[in-house]
């Protein structure tokens, strides 16, 4: 199984640029355009939250287009700078149940074995996540249900801390109930996230934290507590390969990048006399 995560695209209305220097549309394009620059073929895009930065009927109609180019199925996932009735209203998803109430949390089977859970960490009005009761309750009976097979949850806020301040400040409530629910289960293969606009590995009870960087533009490598601040590192996206119980996951540029091919790689012999 093979899972491209595209996060925190932060889509703008048609020819705007995120803070007048970022644009967010071509780093969606790259992402999507990687399937082919790779030659990797994704069972399903997961787009782990910040679909558009400002939650606006525009944003949603540029980004329904973007993603017009898009043949895989997609898994979308609620982010801070989303609208929950926009996201419905704009992007064409599947039925699956609970899909179409608030907030967006849902199942969905990639086969008899492989089964993703999309949490929704978002409180309307704030930029901080939530995991009430509620929403814990849910996912405590999702993951008991699924025990015949391997998990993936997918949330946009991470259940961790990432030492980078100006963004823990919007963390999640709740992690450490999340974290004492996932000690329960043997059976959850990863957490996946965005947020965090870094490529970055944890762990919570034991279950591996793998927080996707951003198609669109990464927060500065901060851990000193400094101002809020990104970089010029390019848009990224994370494949996952998902086989059996576990993912092996690769954080790669957007889009396309030149290959080549070192002399001693060139011939047979060549490969032979390195061994
Ligand atoms: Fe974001
Ligand atoms: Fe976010």
């Amino acid at each position: 199984m093979l899972l491209l995560q595209i996060s925190d695209p932060h889509i703008r209305p048609r020819g705007e640029l995120l803070e007048g220097r970022v644009d967010t549309a071509a780093g969606l394009t790259h992402a999507i355009q990687g399937i082919d620059a790779t030659g990797l073929r994704p069972d399903v895009v997961v787009l782990s939250g910040d679909l558009v930065n400002d939650a606006r009927e525009p944003e949603y109609e540029h980004l329904a287009e973007l993603l017009g180019e898009l043949s895989v199925p997609i898994i979308f996932v609620m982010g801070n700078h989303d609208d929950r009735a926009l996201m419905r209203r704009y992007l064409t998803v599947p039925d699956h149940a609970g899909i179409d109430v608030d907030p967006v949390q849902y199942v969905v089977d990639l086969d008899a074995e492989h089964r993703i859970i999309v949490l929704d960490t978002t409180q309307p009005g704030a930029h901080g996540g939530l995991l009430d009761v509620e929403r814990l309750e849910w996912l405590d009976r999702a993951l008991n249900d699924s025990r015949d097979r391997s998990v993936i949850i997918v949330q946009h806020h991470p259940p961790i801390e990432s030492g980078i301040g100006f963004m823990d400040q919007y963390g999640l409530d709740g992690a450490d109930e999340e974290a004492a629910i996932l000690s329960s289960y043997s059976h959850v293969a990863a957490v996946l996230c965005g947020h965090l606009h870094r490529p970055l590995m944890s762990s919570v009870a034991g279950v591996p934290v793998v927080v996707s960087p951003s198609s669109a533009a990464q927060v500065a490598l901060d851990l000193g507590g400094g101002p809020t601040a990104y970089t010029d590192e390019p848009g990224m996206v994370t494949w996952h390969r998902w086989s059996d119980r576990a993912v092996a996951s690769h954080f790669a540029q957007a889009g396309a990048s030149t290959r080549w091919v070192p002399s001693w790689a060139m011939t047979t012999d060549a490969v032979d006399s390195q061994l």
